[in-house]
């Protein structure tokens, strides 16, 4: 069973401090270059769920218009310092991935980035995402999944035992085949570090 959200979200709270510490070997381990890809195809009004410490901030161009959004106060608020050391423009939004406060059709570009892991509905996500995208709109994803190497597949199933429960972190879902069930026209899907790290550009048709 998953923890209740207002855990999940005090979870996210105590690691606010510490995430970019945690997380910076998997930055060199092909990360980065998600990020600078993802930095490359971003346009328009865009929208990054689950923004957390904001480690895509630097990689955006500058005329993008961003709006930032995570359910973790202490979250925002590092990004929000992140954002003013860089001297970039975002407007920064505390709520919930799967409710978001946004009309229909409001962005270019939608992105995630190692969200899907741990939002507690993966579909629901996928679809406010789809909901508040202009017909024509890319989505960018970003996420650790399932290993193509069976014995890292294997211990990312033992690691579930314990963060599923804990943390609601998964490392075998595939948000590329929730997708593919919504009706997008996935453009681009490419999978790099033994398979755990998959980029997917899809398009609002
Ligand atoms: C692993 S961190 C990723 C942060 C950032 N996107 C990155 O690429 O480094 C996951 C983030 O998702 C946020 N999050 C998880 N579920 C969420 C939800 N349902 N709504 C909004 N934020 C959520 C957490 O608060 C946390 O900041």
């Amino acid at each position: 069973m998953s923890p209740s959200r207002e855990r999940l979200v005090k979870h996210w709270d105590s690691m606010a401090p510490s995430y970019d510490r945690h997380t910076a070997w998997l930055e060199r381990r092909g990360m980065r270059a998600h990020r600078e890809w993802l930095g490359r195809l971003a346009h328009g009004d865009t929208l990054e769920i689950a923004i957390g410490t904001g480690a895509n901030l630097q990689h955006y161009a500058s005329d993008v218009r961003l709006t930032g959004l995570d359910w973790s106060p202490a979250m925002v608020e590092v990004a929000r310092q992140r954002a003013e050391e860089l001297g970039r423009e975002v407007r920064l939004v505390t709520a919930d991935a799967d409710v978001l406060p946004f009309d229909d059709a409001s962005f270019d570009t939608v992105v995630s980035t190692l969200a899907l892991c741990c939002v507690p509905d993966v579909a629901g996500t996928l679809r406010e995402a789809l909901r508040v995208l202009r017909s024509g709109g890319q989505l960018l994803l970003v996420d650790h999944v399932s290993s193509t190497s069976w014995p890292v597949r294997a211990l990312q199933h033992v690691v579930e035992l314990g963060s599923v429960p804990l943390q609601n972190e998964h490392f075998t879902r595939r948000p590329l085949h929730t997708l593919r069930g919504l009706g997008v026209t996935v453009e681009e899907h490419e999978r790099t570090t033994l398979g755990m790290l998959e980029r997917v550009r899809a398009r609002k048709t």
